[in-house]
């Protein structure tokens, strides 16, 4: 499919016309050297000097629980352990078309955000394995708007009954893509350490990456990212091996977070930071004053890891909110780890875009000529201003094809002496 975005400027700053053929970005050339005479006029975008980025990935998102929110209740006290017991009713009689019906409601959403891959966790203790059938079939449904790739997630521990390990072999030879994990929800240390090394196993027999839940709790004493660091580094995966949440790192002593960082950093695994459910599910037991649970960034990056930002929710019983902007997400990080300045926007976005592609396994990807001729162009003149304004996604592009158009909305503001539009650029 062919497309051309005129006059669009990057996150480098640079204004660029992008032609894309074949779906693949033919050619990046300075703004106004491009040739939109050769696009039919249906197949071009005036960007006006508008931001342009490549396409978002969403990393961790778990789609048989969106939209569920308030059903059957609310998640009122606000902690993790709630809304597993709140989600374990709901899933009591789960239903494939309901689960499909709000996840491809989800997917759009994501989609008109610009995200065009999405990692979804599906739970393998609902033991019908209703989830996990509607979420693989929903992989082929939804492939017009993203790539979806399917972990199978152990939601209530592999060794909590005797047969959730059955269970979670059996989702992987369903087809699941990732191999998933929970260690800190197993009943003990040692079973939390066998489930990571079982986890790993699964993987390397069936050939498929693993992504883990793992350290979600304020507890300094769950260590077990070291445990997931460890066996990648020994099995050499772990470029295939995603560790998400790792929300005790922020109350681990200094030392010890300098040397699981370390090893993090050796081993290649990667981490996935979902502030919007940690920024509200984590300092529950504490008294003031109370922690801000998330994992260390900063220090994460500053030792070369990489670290990805995903959404964990979209209005389930973990996280009310959310409407499946991944710049959302951001904007929530940007607070509560203090990534305010002027020099934290560059590596926001680029956790944003490159970070969370590389976390999904994503080749050619990126703004760049033989790259996927996908891209996403924003109602805002620069990163900064996109960020701050959360910018309409004024049209996202995917290997040609435009698969979402928002029309940015108006504002007019009626003063005595008139009436005015007034956006909230700056
Ligand atoms: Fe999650």
């Amino acid at each position: 499919m062919d497309y051309i975005v005129t006059d669009a400027t990057t996150l480098d700053g640079d204004r660029v016309d992008i032609e894309i053929r074949g779906g693949e970005i033919d050619r990046i050339l300075p703004a106004g050297a491009g040739d939109p005479d050769a696009f039919d006029r249906s197949r071009q975008h005036d960007a006006g000097g508008r931001l342009v980025t490549p396409p978002l990935t969403e990393p961790h998102l778990h789609l048989d629980a969106t939209l569920t929110a308030g059903d059957p209740r609310w998640n009122d006290p606000g902690t993790l352990a709630e809304g597993i017991r709140i989600w374990a009713e709901y899933k009591e009689s789960l239903e494939k078309e309901d689960v499909k019906a709000r996840a491809t409601q989800a997917v759009e959403w994501l989609a008109a955000h610009g995200i065009t891959r999405v990692r979804t966790h599906a739970d393998t203790t609902e033991e019908t394995l209703t989830g996990v059938e509607a979420l693989l079939e929903l992989r082929e449904e939804v492939s017009d708007l993203v790539d979806l790739q399917v972990v199978a997630f152990p939601q209530d521990g592999i060794f909590t009954r005797s047969h959730h390990e059955d269970l979670l072999q059996e989702a992987v030879e369903m087809g699941c893509d990732l191999v998933g994990g929970i260690p800190h929800n197993e009943h003990t240390r040692e079973d939390g350490v066998s489930s990571v090394e079982t986890a790993m196993d699964l993987a390397e027999r069936y050939d498929r990456p693993a992504d883990l839940h793992i350290d979600e709790t304020d507890d300094p004493g769950s260590r077990f990212t070291e445990v997931l660091a460890s066996e990648a580094l020994k099995r050499g995966l772990g470029d295939r091996v995603t560790a998400s949440h790792t929300t005790a790192m922020h109350s681990y002593p200094n030392a010890y977070a300098d040397k699981l960082i370390s090893l993090l950093a050796e081993s290649g695994v990667s981490v996935v930071t979902n502030p919007p459910d940690n920024s509200v599910l984590q300092g529950r037991y504490d008294d003031y004053p109370r922690r801000r649970g998330h994992t260390r960034i900063d220090e994460l990056h500053d030792a070369g890891v990489t670290v990805g930002i995903g959404h964990d929710s979209v209005m389930d019983p973990w996280y009310h909110y959310g409407v499946g902007d991944q710049l959302d997400a951001a904007f929530v990080l940007l607070h509560y780890a203090h990534m305010n300045g002027r020099g934290d926007v560059g590596t926001l976005w680029r956790m944003l875009t490159e970070a969370n592609a590389a976390v999904f396994g994503a080749d050619d990807y990126g703004l760049d000529e033989g790259n996927e001729g996908s891209l996403v162009v924003y109602d805002s003149p620069d990163p900064f201003n996109a960020l701050r304004t959360r910018a309409a996604r004024t049209v996202v592009v995917r290997e040609g094809r435009v698969v979402a158009e928002t029309e940015p909305g108006e504002t007019v503001i009626r003063r005595s002496e008139g009436s005015r539009r007034v956006d909230f650029h700056r």
